[in-house]
């Protein structure tokens, strides 16, 4: 509720059964809201409103997020591959499987097994985490890092980067072995949901 400033300098207590304002204001009620102003209790009452509201915004604020990403479920990245992470068990470790939609191989593509953990150092920031996929259809081996966060949608999103080491013949092929990259997963819901 809107209040002219004057209104906030005139509001006093405005209840009739405040036995000690009333003495004080020799015997008589204390002064009313100015005229044309709300009752002071609404004003107080749209304070605290306004207050709560302000902490509520506070808290919600980027770094406060009160949701925490969990990172057990299924994914999608921007290249449309699948994975799906089972639990994260106290330790912080998980596993999962991984369906590239890609391959720097010209290999059939198999779904391929990861292991990974979380870090859980501080239960209330969003965690980052490592995973490794060892393909199963490939002699190369991936590994990805990165931080599950709540983004401005509220949607989890796992932001990522990769290692690909593919194998090479000769050691002096090493220098072009390491391919790097960004993945970004976001949740995959089943239909029912
Ligand atoms: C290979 O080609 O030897 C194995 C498959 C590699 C797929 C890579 S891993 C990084 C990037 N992100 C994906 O989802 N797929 C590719």
């Amino acid at each position: 509720m809107w209040a002219h400033p004057d209104c906030i300098t005139l509001g006093r207590v405005t209840d009739g059964s405040n036995k000690k304002a009333r003495e004080r204001a020799g015997g008589m009620s204390p002064a009313r809201s100015a005229p044309g102003c709300p009752p002071a209790a609404d004003m107080v009452h749209a304070t605290s409103s306004l207050l709560l509201l302000l902490l509520s915004l506070a808290l919600l604020a980027p770094g406060h997020s009160a949701k925490k990403c969990l990172l057990t479920g299924k994914w999608i990245n921007d290249l449309g591959s699948n994975m799906t992470i089972g639990a994260v068990n106290n330790r912080g470790e998980f596993s999962g499987t991984y369906h590239t939609a890609v391959t720097a191989t010209s290999n059939d593509i198999k779904e391929s097994p990861l292991y990974g953990t979380q870090n859980n150092i501080n239960k209330k920031t969003q965690p980052t985490f490592g995973f490794t996929v060892n393909w199963k259809f490939s002699e190369s081996t991936t590994v990805f890092t990165g931080q599950c966060f709540i983004d401005r949608n509220g949607k989890e999103v796992l932001k990522t980067m990769w290692l690909l080491r593919s194998i090479v013949d000769d050691i002096n092929d090493d220098w072009k072995a390491t391919r790097v990259g960004i993945n970004v997963f976001t949740r995959l819901r089943s239909v029912k949901e």
